[in-house]
């Protein structure tokens, strides 16, 4: 609802210049030390993962790692971790995408997901779209299905949308806030 959409809102902090000059850092930490702006939005996706038929969750580190794991809980699924390259100690795939400058890379546990497996990914924001259009491509190579992809914030300004049509391939993006 509108009224809860205006709550998360109010609890995401702006912050100028941070991690550098010309950048606004979107502080999420007021949300997460809100317990009722928390487990609204927990339960919101929580509600997306039911009516999308989510059988897994996958939270992309680190901030995603947050609100993921208890979305997991309150849906009574599973919880699938992607990690920075080099977490992980079992058998994992990896997916590198474009930063602004350079170039960075995710990791899964390929064994955490199967066939029957129809996967929602929830993170804080949708930026560039690299980090989630990466995340996909590893859920797809691992040989599940998405069910969509959730996150708290998407900057519209960013394009991230476009970067991720081609691996949502039809599957939902959700934001709760566009800015
Ligand atoms: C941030 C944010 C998203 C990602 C979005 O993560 O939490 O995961 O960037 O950017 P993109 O759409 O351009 O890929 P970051 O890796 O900076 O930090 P974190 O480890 O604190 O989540
Ligand atoms: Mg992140």
């Amino acid at each position: 609802t509108e009224a809860v959409r205006e709550l998360l809102l109010a609890r995401i902090r702006d912050v100028p210049d941070y991690p550098k000059p010309g950048v606004v850092f979107k502080d999420i930490t007021p949300l997460l030390a809100d317990p009722v702006a928390f487990t609204a939005l927990t339960g919101l996706f929580a509600d997306q993962c039911v009516r999308y038929g989510a059988t897994k969750v996958v939270g992309l580190e680190a901030r995603g790692f947050i609100l993921a794991a208890p979305v997991a809980v309150r849906a009574g699924l599973g919880f699938v971790p992607v990690r920075k390259a080099g977490k992980l100690p079992g058998a994992t795939l990896g997916q590198a995408y474009e930063l602004e400058y350079g170039t960075a890379e995710v990791e899964i546990h390929a064994e955490d997901l199967s066939a029957d497996d129809r996967v929602m990914v929830i993170d804080d924001v949708l930026a560039t779209g690299g980090t989630a259009q990466a995340s996909l491509e590893l859920i797809r190579r691992a040989g599940a299905q998405v069910a969509g992809v959730s996150v708290l914030m998407e900057l519209g300004f960013l394009a991230g949308r476009a970067r991720l049509e081609t691996a949502l391939a039809g599957a939902p993006l959700e934001s709760v806030i566009t800015l």
